[in-house]
C-alpha cells in the first residue's frame, strides 16, 4: 500500500483570520502561527488579544470603508488561507426580529463574509496561486429555529456561498469549505446565553448548561477543537476536499 501523508505545516503560507479576538478566531490564529504561518488578523479593536504574533488591523467589517480597507489589504497581501470567521448573533422570531437586525446580521455574517471571500479569490486568481478559504457556518445554518430567524438564515447563506464559490474556484486550484460548529464555549455563547435568559425566562448560565449536556459527546466544544478542523482545511491534509461544510459539533447535527 502506498502511504502518502501530507505534512501538517503552514511554513511559507500567509493566513488571514477575521474576528480574531473572538474565541474561535484567536485559537485558530494561534494554531496557524504554531504551524509556521505568517498570520494576518482583523477585529474591531486595534489590539490583537491572541497569543501569537500577527500583523493586525482594527477594522469594522460592517462599515463600508472598513470593509474596503480589508479587501484592499487582502489584494495587497494575497493570503493563501482565509479563515472567514467574524460574525454576530442575535435573537428574534419572525414576529419580532426586524429589518435593523436583518441588516446588521446579514451585513456582517453574509455581506462582509462574501466580500472577504471574493477579495481573497480575486487576489489568488490574479497571482495564479492555489489557496484555501474557510467560512464559518453553524449548526444554525442547517435548520431554522423559532427564535433565531435571521442568524440561522445568515449561516444557511454561508453554506450556499461556500458551495458556489468552491465550484467557481475549483478550476483555479482554490478550495472553499465551511466549518459548522455546534455549541462552542466562547464570548459569543455568553451573549447567546443572556439572550436565551431574556427570551425564554431562563437563569443566566442555564441555557449554556443545557446545550452542553444535550451534545452527544456530552460537552460544549472548545475553540481549539474548531481550530483543529481549520488546520485540516488549511493544509494539504484536505487537498481533495472542497465545497464541503464540515460539522464540528460533538454529534449535535443529529440531535438539534
Ligand atoms: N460559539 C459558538 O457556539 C458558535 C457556533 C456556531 C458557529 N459559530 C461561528 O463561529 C464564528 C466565531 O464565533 P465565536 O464564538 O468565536 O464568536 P466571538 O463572538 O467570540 O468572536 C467573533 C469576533 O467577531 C468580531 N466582530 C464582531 N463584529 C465585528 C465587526 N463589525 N467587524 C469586525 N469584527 C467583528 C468580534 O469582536 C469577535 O472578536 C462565528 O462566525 C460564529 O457565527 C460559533
Amino acid at each position: 500500500m502506498r502511504l502518502d501523508p501530507a505534512p501538517v505545516d503552514l511554513t511559507g503560507k500567509t493566513c488571514l483570520v477575521t474576528g480574531a479576538n473572538g474565541g474561535i478566531g484567536a485559537s485558530t490564529a494561534a494554531h496557524f502561527a504554531a504551524l509556521g504561518a505568517r498570520v494576518m488578523t482583523t477585529d474591531l479593536s486595534d489590539r490583537f488579544d491572541g497569543e501569537c504574533d500577527s500583523d493586525h488591523r482594527g477594522i469594522d467589517l460592517l462599515d463600508n470603508q472598513g470593509l474596503q480597507e480589508c479587501c484592499d489589504w487582502i489584494a495587497a497581501e494575497t493570503p493563501d488561507v482565509v479563515f472567514n470567521n467574524a460574525a454576530i448573533f442575535d435573537m428574534g422570531s419572525v414576529l419580532d426580529a426586524g429589518l435593523d437586525q436583518f441588516d446588521k446580521l446579514f451585513g456582517l455574517n453574509v455581506r462582509a463574509m462574501y466580500a472577504v471571500m471574493q477579495a481573497a479569490a480575486r487576489a489568488l486568481v490574479s497571482a495564479g496561486r492555489s489557496g484555501s478559504i474557510i467560512n464559518l457556518a453553524s449548526q444554525a445554518g442547517h435548520r431554522g429555529e423559532a427564535l433565531v430567524a435571521h442568524y440561522c438564515a445568515t449561516k444557511a447563506a454561508v453554506i450556499s456561498y461556500t458551495q458556489s464559490a468552491a465550484l467557481a474556484l475549483a478550476p483555479h486550484g482554490i478550495r472553499v469549505n465551511a466549518i459548522s460548529p455546534g455549541v462552542v464555549d466562547t464570548p459569543m455563547w455568553d451573549s447567546v446565553d443572556a439572550l436565551f435568559a431574556r427570551f425564554e425566562g431562563k437563569e443566566i448560565g442555564q441555557k449554556k448548561r443545557e446545550v452542553g449536556e444535550a451534545v452527544p459527546l456530552g460537552y460544549m466544544g472548545r475553540p481549539f477543537e474548531i481550530a483543529r478542523a481549520a488546520v485540516f482545511l488549511a493544509t494539504d491534509q484536505s487537498q481533495y476536499v472542497t465545497a464541503q461544510t464540515i460539522s464540528v459539533d460533538g454529534g449535535s447535527v443529529l440531535r438539534f
